[in-house]
């Protein structure tokens, strides 16, 4: 297994995982795989920064002995402590007992916690530097970026960011440049990864992002540890993150999300979306069980707004309805537009739950949700088409 020389005296020495389609327990589908980047940086001495997930420690390993002696491992540098990073540093660090553990002292606390092991460890804060001699890395901590103890390391001489999970992608392939790969299913991925991972710490990426843009850095590549390497245009991933923070990248698409018992949500969900296609905008039609969640979250990140929809059952959603409201709670898509919809029976207790599921998420609630009894008449179908093409209007 070959290491990927990025620059002089730094290698790509990670892992390609081509089979996982579940991260973070089943919260995020990753269609496309993922790699686990590491990065070996070779000067008089030698840091290993960040490791893999623990079942691909030997493809790691593997691929750092084609370039040099395990043993002369100076460093171990640990960016981030969730284990698809970390996993193989207690293996790194047995097999290497005399390297130091580099990481931010909130780091150490999780690295004892995860693996139970007494390393020599030195912590490092913003500005702190390691010379390996002629190659300097310097440290600069990025809390919520997106765990408490993440940072960044940069190799100074080379203008090399390594940021972690920061600007990544879950996307296995053999190229290891960005702008070697299909740019759709780059960006969608990119796209999807920041939906789903940063939305609910998007004041704190803004607050990273612009304080690491005063500083002026000369950035010539960005190597993350998901996925493909940042080279040409690097600081265009760190603008678009900029753009999704500050809820400032929008399409003219409309999510309509919902699930339905007989076909009366499903019946208004059609009519809506046709008031919305005649004002101009663009709807994106996802039933709910037909539907990727944390693929319908990533067309959320650019989409003007968003409705969901639910039949009643018990006065409440349906329980498909739960896992899309459950996302909109917790990934909080700030201020994003949206409202309501649903049929009932006898009470009407769905699309209240939704709307307060929208607010809890500190979403922006534009309109009463629309709601009818039974089976909508054909009058009620044009009321949702005008109700559709209103909230058009509002979100334009
Ligand atoms: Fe936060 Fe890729 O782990």
């Amino acid at each position: 297994m070959k290491p990927f020389e990025i620059m002089k005296g730094v290698y790509w020495v990670g892992a390609i995982d081509h089979d996982i389609r579940n991260f973070h327990g089943y919260s995020y589908t990753v269609h496309h795989g993922t790699t686990y980047n590491a990065y070996l940086v070779v000067g008089k001495k030698i840091a290993l920064v960040d490791a893999v997930y623990g079942p691909f420690a030997e493809e790691m390993f593997d691929r750092i002995s084609r370039i040099v002696d395990l043993q002369k491992i100076d460093y171990m540098i640990s960016n981030h402590t969730e284990t698809d990073h970390s996993g193989a540093v207690p293996e790194v660090l047995r097999r290497v007992p005399n390297a130091t553990l580099v990481c931010t002292a909130r780091a150490i606390d999780a690295l004892k916690k995860h693996y139970r092991d007494g390393w020599k460890i030195q912590t490092v804060k913003t500005g702190d530097e390691i010379n390996l001699g002629g190659k300097t890395l310097r440290f600069y901590e990025a809390p919520m970026l997106h765990w408490p103890e993440s940072m960044f390391t940069y190799y100074v001489e080379e203008q090399l960011l390594m940021p972690n999970d920061a600007f990544g992608q879950h996307y296995a392939s053999e190229e290891r440049y960005a702008d070697e790969v299909d740019q759709y299913v780059l960006w969608r991925e990119a796209e999807k990864y920041y939906a789903n991972i940063l939305w609910p710490l998007s004041r704190q990426v803004q607050r990273k992002i612009e304080e690491v843009l005063e500083l002026k850095l000369p950035i010539k590549i960005i190597a993350p540890s998901h996925g493909l390497i940042w080279r040409k245009d690097p600081l265009q991933i760190v603008t678009r993150y900029l753009q999704w923070a500050k809820g400032e990248r929008t399409t003219d698409k409309v999510v309509i999300t919902w699930d339905t018992m007989w076909q009366s949500t499903t019946k208004l969900a059609r009519a809506i979306a046709e008031g919305i296609r005649d004002e101009g905008l663009t709807p994106l039609l996802r039933l709910i069980p037909h539907s990727d969640r944390s693929d319908t979250m990533a067309e959320l990140l650019e989409a003007k707004g968003i409705l969901v929809g639910s039949s009643t059952l018990h006065n409440e959603i349906l329980p498909t309805v739960a896992p899309i409201l459950s996302d909109l709670e917790v990934l909080k898509p700030e201020g994003k537009k949206c409202a309501a919809f649903g049929s009932y029976g006898w009470s009407g207790g769905a699309v209240k739950k939704i709307q307060e599921a929208m607010e809890r998420g500190k979403m922006q609630v534009i309109m009463e949700p629309f709601t009818v009894k039974w089976v909508p008449t054909k009058e009620e179908l044009d009321k949702a088409y005008e109700w559709g093409k209103e909230f058009a209007q509002k979100v334009k």
